[in-house]
């Protein structure tokens, strides 16, 4: 069943209003599906360790999807306003913070909080911030990137400097979510597929190359073959043609699965005895994911999966992304035709993402006037 995001929250709940009187408006799913509503609201009262920012920037992750959607189980509280790549300024200051002032340039990602309880807590006192046992994510009940304004906890807001490009807000969930497995677990010199060539995957390619990797771009769609090659692909695979996959059967040290189908049978007849496959894509949870467990044991696979990264590995991949150049490539889309661009990453309609659906909602601030 699902959940009401004012009895959840409570009064910690943002308020519909007018628009004369709303902080902000958000693009919201009043109820399940893929249909956003403009929605004018109120933040709750700023507390004295939060910040509020005008949002610049805010980009389209499929999770978006499948929570608006109930992909992922039906607990998901309307109305739903998704959004964890979110690029803005500073507008207002809590009390008690000090590390960011009015007008400072900040990204926010996937996670919220944390519970920053350093000696009790062996993650957050580990920097797996990420694995936190009580972290709580950005949207779902809270208000997430769909909205002009977004306030929350400084703690996990990442200082941008004023020369890094909006439409780079894809990093704070896209871009972290295949680094870390990379940074983690990948070697230079290692042969590197990335299945899938969308949000994720084509980050994921531009990264592997960056970091030394002889790179393959697995992708179900032919026609991507230039723009891989683009993102750094060395070479492209396509996963429809039975003949080229078995050509290419045990040739992978290493497979990073961005897709939102996985097969899991068909990357670990890629990978080499003792290879890793490394899950990051995250399918529909209503469809059976049904894998051969011999093919993993037999190939004695390391298999892992891992969540959007921490907020040092966030620190980390900026500097990266600054020092190598790589930035997602993105289709802006007003904030006015959020619909537009929810529609192209839920159906395809006119064209999927190439790569990443981002939001900017400067022209929408020219008629709207925020409340104080
Ligand atoms: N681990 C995490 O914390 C985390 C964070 C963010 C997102 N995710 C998940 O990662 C997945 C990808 O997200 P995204 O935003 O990158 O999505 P996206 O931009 O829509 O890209 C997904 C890609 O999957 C491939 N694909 C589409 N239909 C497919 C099918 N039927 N079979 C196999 N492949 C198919 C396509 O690549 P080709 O055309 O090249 O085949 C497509 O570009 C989603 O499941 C999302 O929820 C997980
Ligand atoms: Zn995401
Ligand atoms: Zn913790």
């Amino acid at each position: 069943m699902v959940k009401n995001t004012y009895e959840t929250l409570g009064d910690r709940a943002p308020k519909p209003c007018a628009i004369g009187d709303a902080h902000g408006v958000a693009m919201a799913f009043t109820e399940p599906g893929t249909t956003v509503t403009p929605f004018p609201f109120q933040h709750p009262e700023l507390l004295d360790n939060e910040i509020r920012i005008h949002v610049t920037h805010a980009g389209l992750c499929h999770s978006d999807i499948f929570v608006s959607t109930l992909g992922w189980g039906e607990n998901v509280n309307f109305p739903l306003v998704p959004g964890h790549e979110i690029v803005g300024v500073v507008e207002k200051v809590g009390e008690r913070v000090s590390r960011f002032h009015v007008g400072d340039r900040v990204g926010f990602g996937v996670w919220r909080e944390c519970c920053e309880q350093y000696e009790s807590c062996r993650e957050c006192r580990n920097g797996f911030d990420n694995l936190c046992p009580k972290a709580k994510l950005t949207y779902d009940p809270y208000f997430g990137g769909y909205a002009t304004s977004f306030q929350a906890h400084a703690s996990h807001f990442y200082k941008i400097s004023d020369d890094f490009p909006g439409q780079a807000a894809p990093l704070f969930c896209a871009g972290l979510t295949v680094f870390s497995p990379l940074n983690t677990h990948m070697r230079a010199g290692m042969k590197v597929g990335v299945v899938g060539v969308g949000g994720l995957g084509h980050l994921g390619l531009k990264f592997a190359r960056a970091m030394g990797a002889e790179v393959t771009a697995i992708s179900t769609n032919p026609h991507k073959i230039e723009e891989a090659k683009s993102f750094g692909a060395h070479h492209f695979l396509n996963s429809r043609d039975e003949q080229q996959m078995k050509e290419a059967a045990n040739s992978f040290d290493f497979i990073l699965d961005t897709a939102i189908q996985i097969n899991i049978d068909q990357d670990c007849k890629l990978i080499k005895p003792r290879g890793i496959l490394n899950i990051v894509g995250l399918p529909d949870a209503r469809e059976n994911l049904n894998f051969n467990l011999f093919t993993i044991l037999g190939k004695n696979i390391n298999l892992t999966a891992n969540p959007v990264g921490s907020r040092w590995e966030g620190d980390q991949m900026l500097e990266f992304c600054r020092v190598h150049d790589v930035y997602p490539l993105v289709e802006e889309y007003k904030f006015a035709d959020c619909q537009a661009a929810v529609n192209s990453l839920a159906h395809g309609v006119p064209h999927y993402p190439k790569f990443r659906n981002v939001m900017e909602t400067a022209s929408f601030m020219e008629t709207f006037t925020p409340s104080k």
